[in-house]
């Protein structure tokens, strides 16, 4: 309790998901939350409810990340209710898992104007307060696929390598204002995210299975999980961590073979 006291923090797609979680977890902590996401009914029924059920300060914004001057719109809407943002979570994000030479030009611009132009959106609203201010945490959503490649998942693991490579050039671009940039990379974690992915294959049932057999703990992460790792890269407990990737796998990344 109270890691995150009096800190201001802006999270993407916080409607629901992992991004809810970092939200519901932030806000326990003591900070006062803006939900930055593209349907604002879920973030303003989301934003209610953690002010519910943590007593925290929420806002509802909606916003795209994908355009820059939605992303510069929360964070001022942010600022003028909560004051300067102290965390960055650039979570919002989007599957597109195609095979590379039937893809179309259409599913490669939206994946990277997500995945990437999107966290690089929010970076660049919110570093030049936290330069000046010489503090900030800035905390972007990886994934395995950030350095693990599976058949037919193209381009979004293109684009989650990518923001390990964002992440690692901004954290030492500011690392002496004392501003961190770092990662989380999950692995399965159920969101609607993953139960669309089951749901989209020929066998729902028989492709969790197959997911759950794989992994090394016999199940998949719990939002939550990874919404722990966000505190503690967000807080003051990480100060000397920077341009540093955390994944949250369960272990499923240092398999070799099954
Ligand atoms: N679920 C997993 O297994 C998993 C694994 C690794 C990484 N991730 C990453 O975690 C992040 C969150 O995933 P999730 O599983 O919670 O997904 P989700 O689909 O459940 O939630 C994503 C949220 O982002 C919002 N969003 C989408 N496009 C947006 C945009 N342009 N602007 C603002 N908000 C937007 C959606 O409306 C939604 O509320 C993503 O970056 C994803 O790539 C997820």
């Amino acid at each position: 309790m109270n890691r995150l006291q009096r800190k201001v923090a802006l999270v993407t797609g916080a409607g629901r998901g992992i991004g809810a979680a970092i939200a519901t977890a932030f806000a326990r902590e003591g900070a006062a939350v803006v939900l930055a996401e593209l349907d604002l009914e879920t973030a303003q029924r989301t934003a209610a409810d953690i002010a519910a059920q943590t007593g925290g300060q929420t806002l509802a914004v909606q916003t795209d990340v994908t355009q820059r001057a939605s992303v510069q719109r929360a964070v001022s809407e942010g600022e003028k209710v909560f004051g300067p943002i102290d965390v960055l979570v650039n979570n919002a994000g989007i599957n597109v898992f195609c095979d590379p030479l039937t893809m179309t030009d259409d599913d490669w611009r939206r994946c990277f104007a997500v995945d990437l132009d999107g966290v690089w959106n929010g970076c660049r609203a919110v570093l030049p307060g936290m330069v000046e201010r010489g503090a900030g945490s800035i905390v972007n959503i990886a994934s395995t696929h950030s350095f693990k490649i599976i058949p037919g998942c193209f381009p979004y693991p293109v684009a989650k390598h990518g923001v390990i490579g964002l992440t690692r050039a901004l954290g030492i671009e500011y690392a002496a204002r004392n501003v961190r940039v770092n990662a989380i990379a999950p692995g399965y974690i159920e969101t609607q995210l993953t139960r669309d992915w089951w749901n989209g294959q020929t066998d729902p049932a028989a492709a969790q299975q197959a997911t759950l057999d794989l992994q090394p703990m016999k199940r998949i992460g719990k939002p939550e999980e990874v919404a722990m790792t966000a505190v503690f890269l967000a807080s003051d407990e990480a100060p000397f961590i920077n341009a540093s990737c955390i994944t949250v796998d369960g272990g499923r990344s240092a398999v070799y073979h099954d």
